[in-house]
C-alpha cells in the first residue's frame, strides 16, 4: 500500500474531515502540534506561514509528488520543508536511498488518514519488533514458492474478463478503470481469502462499498461534508459493509479450516494476529493494498498500450513467441521480458506509488547532515523515477528503457516503485507482476485495444496515481 496524501490538493485540505469524523486525524493537524525552528543544515525553503509551513505550497503544486519534484530541482537530492510546524526531510537519489536502506519504522502520522479503513492495529502502523514479526509471518504467503499456487486463480479471473469483453460488440466503449479494478479485487480476494469470495455477489459488494468510501475520503479533502449530511452516513455505512464482509470471510475460514498444504494469507492472519482487532485490520490492509495499486497499474498499462500501437504489437509478438497457445505460469513467466519492461515503464511513467516514508527515534545522519530523532524522512520514489539522469525524457513512455542494454549503468536504487527500506519493500510485488502479466497476456492475445478519441487523460497523484476521469477504450477481436 502506498502512502496517503490528498489528490491534486494540499495536505491542509484534509483538515475539515476531522471535524466530521473524530477518528480520522488529518496530517496537518498532527503537525501543528510540533515546534518550528529549523533543526538541521539540510537546504530547503522557509515555512510559507508559521502555522501551515509549506502546506500551501504543496497545495499550489497540486500534490505532494509534484511539490517534491520542484523541491528537489531547486534544493538538490536531500531537501527539507515544513508540514505545518513539523520539519520533514525528503531524499530522491540512489546514493541517499542506499544510506536509508536499513530503516524499517514508518512514521505513523503520515498514514493516519487511512486508519478509518485499516483500523489502528494495521501492519501499516506496526513498527520495530512487532512490525518485523508480522512481515516475517505474512511474507511467506506472497513468496515465490507460494505464488505458483495462485496462477490458476489469476487465469480463471482473466478468462472471465476475456469472456465478458468478447461479448461486447465491436466499437462499444469500455470503462477501462472499472474493469481493471474489478479484476484486481477479484484476484486478491480469491487468492488471499479463499472460497468465501468466489461469488460475484461478495466481490461486487466489496468493490461498490470500497468505491463509496474511497471517493468520499478523496472528496472530503476539498469539500467538507456537513456532519449530518447523507455523505457521512453513506461513508460510514459502506465502511461497515467492507468490515463485515472481511469479518464474515474470517469466520467462514475459521469454520472450514484448510489442509496444511493449502494455507492462504487469511490462515496465517488467523494463526498469528495478537487479537481480533489486529486480525481484522491486517485482513483489510492486505485486501485493500492488494488491489488498489495493481488495478491502477493495469489501467495505466492498457492506456499506454492503447496510445502506442507499436508497443502493443511488440507485446503480442512476444506472447506468441514465448507462449504459443500456453497460459502464463511460474515456469515461463520470467521469459516474458518485454511484458515485464512494459509494467516497469508503466509504474515509472505513471508514478503509481509516489512516495514512502521512514523515521528513527534517535538522532542520525543522512547525506552528511544531522537528522534529529523522530524526523519523518520521505523517500521520493516518484522523483527518482522521473530523474532525467537515469531516465532521459522522463515523461515519454518507452519500455525499451528497461531492456538489458539500456539498463546498463543505471543504479538499481533509481527504480524502486515498491519501496526499498528496511526489508519493508511492498510484500505484494511478485504477486503484482504475476497477476498483471496474466491479465495482459489473456486480453492482448485476443483483442486489439484502442483509445476512444477525444479524451484528455490527467493523472491524479493521490494514495496511488489514478486517472482523474475514467479512461474509455474500444476493443477489436484479433
Ligand atoms: C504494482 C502494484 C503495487 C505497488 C506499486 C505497490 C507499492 C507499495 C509501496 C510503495 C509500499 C510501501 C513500501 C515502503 O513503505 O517502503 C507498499 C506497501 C504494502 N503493499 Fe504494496 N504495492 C503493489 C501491490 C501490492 C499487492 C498486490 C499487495 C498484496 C497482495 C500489496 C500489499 C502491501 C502491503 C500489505 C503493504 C504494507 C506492508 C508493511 O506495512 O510492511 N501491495 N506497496
Amino acid at each position: 500500500m502506498g502512502p496517503i496524501i490528498g489528490p491534486k490538493n494540499g495536505l491542509e485540505k484534509s483538515l475539515p474531515y476531522n471535524t466530521v469524523m473524530s477518528h480520522i486525524t488529518p496530517l496537518c493537524l498532527i503537525y501543528y502540534c510540533y515546534g518550528s525552528s529549523k533543526p538541521s543544515s539540510i537546504p530547503g525553503p522557509d515555512p510559507s506561514t508559521e502555522q501551515d509551513g509549506n502546506l500551501p505550497d504543496i497545495s499550489r503544486a497540486g500534490s505532494l509528488h509534484e511539490y517534491l519534484l520542484d523541491l528537489h530541482k531547486t534544493y538538490g537530492d536531500i531537501a527539507s520543508f515544513w508540514m505545518g510546524r513539523q520539519f520533514v526531510v525528503s531524499i530522491c537519489s540512489p546514493e541517499l536511498f542506499k544510506e536509508h536502506q536499513n530503516v524499517f519504522d514508518r512514521p505513523p502520522e503520515l498514514f493516519k488518514l487511512f486508519e478509518t479503513f485499516l483500523g489502528p492495529k494495521s501492519i501499516q502502523y506496526a513498527n520495530k519488533g512487532d512490525g518485523r514479526k508480522r512481515r516475517n509471518n505474512y511474507d511467506k504467503m506472497l513468496a515465490h514458492e507460494k505464488l505458483k499456487e495462485y496462477y490458476h486463480i489469476f487465469q480463471n479471473v482473466a478468462d472471465d474478463l476475456e469472456k465478458k469483453w468478447g461479448q461486447l460488440v465491436k466499437e462499444e466503449h469500455i470503462p477501462l478503470g472499472q474493469y481493471m479494478s474489478a479484476f484486481a479485487i477479484k484476484v486478491v480476494l480469491n487468492t488471499l481469502f479463499g472460497e468465501y469470495f468466489t461469488t460475484d455477489k461478495e466481490i461486487l459488494a466489496f468493490r461498490r462499498n470500497y468505491d463509496i468510501c474511497w471517493s468520499e475520503l478523496e472528496r472530503s479533502l476539498t469539500d467538507q461534508p456537513d456532519p449530518d449530511s447523507p455523505r457521512v452516513k453513506a461513508f460510514e455505512d459502506a465502511n461497515k459493509i467492507i468490515t463485515s464482509l472481511i469479518k464474515k470471510a474470517i469466520e467462514h475460514r475459521k469454520k472450514v479450516p484448510p489442509n496444511s498444504d493449502s494455507e492462504l494469507l487469511i490462515d496465517s492472519l488467523i494463526d498469528n494476529a495478537s487479537d481480533e482487532e489486529e486480525l481484522l485490520s491486517d485482513a483489510i490492509t492486505y485486501a485493500v493494498g492488494g488491489f488498489h495499486t495493481t488495478g491502477n497499474v493495469l489501467t495505466w498499462g492498457f492506456y499506454f498500450l492503447a496510445t502506442h500501437e507499436d508497443f502493443q504489437e511488440k507485446a503480442v509478438k512476444e506472447i506468441k513467441q514465448v507462449l504459443g497457445n500456453e497460459n502464463v505460469d511460474a515456469s515461463n513467466m520470467s521469459r516474458l521480458k518485454y511484458l515485464h519492461q512494459i509494467l516497469d515503464e508503466t509504474m515509472r511513467c505513471a508514478v503509481v506509488a509516489p512516495w514512502a516514508a521512514r523515521f528513527q527515534d534517535f538522532d542520525s545522519e543522512l547525506g552528511g547532515h544531522k537528522i534529529p530523532k523522530n524526523t519523518p524522512v520521505i523517500h521520493a520514489l516518484g522523483v527518482s523515477l522521473q530523474n532525467e539522469k537515469y531516465f532521459p525524457l522522463p515523461n515519454k513512455f518507452d519500455p525499451d528503457r528497461f531492456n538489458t542494454e539500456n539498463s546498463k549503468g543505471r543504479p538499481s536504487m533509481a527504480f524502486q516503485p515498491f519501496g526499498f527500506a528496511g526489508k519493508r519493500v511492498c510484500p505484494g510485488y511478485r504477486f503484482a507482476y504475476a497477476e498483471a502479466i496474466v491479465c495482459l497476456v489473456t486480453l492482448l492475445r485476443k483483442f486489439k485495444v484502442k483509445m476512444v478519441e477525444g479524451q484528455v487523460v490527467t493523472p491524479v497523484h493521490g494514495l496511488v496515481t489514478h486517472p482523474e476521469e475514467e479512461i474509455w477504450v474500444k476493443i477489436q477481436k484479433r
